[in-house]
């Protein structure tokens, strides 16, 4: 039931403050005068002693998952102290990668039906992982042939273009790192603020929605464009790989996220005054990074679209040369849910534009069950 929405992906991307709350449901304790703040995920308490002996973390997934799975690298390793890489499932697969009984494989999954993960997480049974599972689907193969994991809890997700699993995901991941990390002393401040900024993450969703309008005016300007570029660094090179993921499978327009780190070593010799080109610049440690980046492509003559925090925009934007998206400000690994919404948005609108199929994108399956 579509409701008052036109598409499941409209209303998918426009109930994420509920899909959120939903999510989180149960699983935030608010502390109190001898009680710290702290999440409690029922599906892990017993494994997380093993988990914080693994000598690696390896996330595997495909598509969005995987897009999911690297916005929480970043404060999973923060807070764990554990190595975490990523892998593509196929990759993984094609290249007989090593993974051993020390290592703790968490696979991501709105699904948990996709035949490259499943069969990734054969091999790590095999290979004698730990392994966890991250899903939306009580009762999919990957959350019934996992030793343990997570339910996301999203509601179900229609739209092929995975919306609101993959904020979902983002915050599940968030809460395993909190989870993981413990209640050492010496973290505890910087767990407080991430609880806290969990516990108010729905208003900020909300509050990020209301950027609909700017979006469509941005997607009419867009329409017509042959291709874009997205940069974004840390926690928000995933939203750069999600945003173009997004843009190219729904709106079937050509668009490629990159580590705005490799900038300089190629990507650079396609900036020209005609190419939109996306860069993430919230505020984070890589804030003065992204301006200097900012810089480099504005002096390039640069079509720059940058999205930047609500009263940012002069810090980010020379002479007021750009476009500007202004999202409102959370906990730096928080903010990928915020900064991906407008992005979702705008491949929404694009693909109403351009007449295209929004919740059956030509070519493409929900899930692909079939290797
Ligand atoms: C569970 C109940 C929930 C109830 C809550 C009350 C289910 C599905 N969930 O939620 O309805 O309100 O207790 O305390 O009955 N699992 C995997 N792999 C996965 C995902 C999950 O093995 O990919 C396992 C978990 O380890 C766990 C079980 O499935 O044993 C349920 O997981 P989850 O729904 O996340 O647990 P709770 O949040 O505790
Ligand atoms: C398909 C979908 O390719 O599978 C994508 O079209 C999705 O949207 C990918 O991200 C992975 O799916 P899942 O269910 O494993 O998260």
């Amino acid at each position: 039931n579509k409701g008052k929405y036109e598409h499941y992906m409209q209303k998918e991307i426009h109930e994420q403050a509920e899909s959120l709350t939903t999510t989180m449901r149960g699983r935030l304790i608010r502390g109190g005068s001898c009680k710290a703040k702290s999440v409690l995920l029922g599906g892990l308490k017993d494994h997380l002693k093993t988990i914080r002996r693994s000598r690696r973390i390896v996330f595997v997934g495909c598509g969005t998952s995987y897009n999911a799975a690297l916005a929480a690298r970043p404060i999973l390793e923060e807070l764990s102290g554990i190595p975490v890489t990523m892998e593509i499932a196929s990759d993984l697969l094609d290249r007989q990668g090593p993974i051993y009984r020390e290592d703790t494989a968490i696979f991501v999954s709105q699904s948990g039906e996709t035949a490259d993960t499943f069969q990734a997480l054969e091999y790590a049974l095999e290979n004698g992982a730990l392994c966890v599972g991250i899903t939306n689907t009580v009762g999919s193969g990957i959350a019934r042939n996992t030793h343990c994991g997570v339910h996301i809890n999203a509601g179900c997700e229609i739209g092929v273009a995975s919306t609101k699993a993959y904020t979902s995901q983002i915050v599940v991941m968030t809460m395993l790192a909190l989870a993981i990390g413990g209640d050492s002393i010496n973290g505890q401040a910087r767990r407080e603020a991430i609880i806290d900024g969990l516990f108010d993450l729905p208003n900020k969703v909300k509050e990020v929605l209301k950027l609909d309008l700017e979006m469509k005016e941005l997607a009419k300007l867009l329409v017509s464009e042959q291709s874009l570029l997205a940069f974004g660094r840390g926690y928000n090179y995933a939203t750069a790989l999600e945003g173009a993921l997004k843009v190219k499978e729904v709106a079937l327009m050509h668009s490629e996220g990159m580590l705005a780190g490799e900038m300089k070593h190629g990507p650079l010799a396609l900036v020209d005054e005609n190419l939109p080109i996306f860069v993430i610049a919230t505020r984070d440690a890589c804030f003065s990074k992204q301006q200097s980046v900012i810089q480099q492509l504005h002096a390039r003559k640069g079509r720059l679209i940058v999205m930047c925090g609500k009263g940012d925009a002069q810090s980010v934007c020379v002479g007021g040369s750009c476009r500007v998206i202004e999202v409102p400000l959370v906990e730096d690994c928080l903010q990928p849910v915020i900064n991906i919404i407008p992005l979702q948005l705008l491949a929404y609108h694009l693909t109403v534009l351009r007449g295209y199929n929004v919740d059956q994108p030509r070519n493409l399956a929900k899930s692909v069950t079939t290797p």
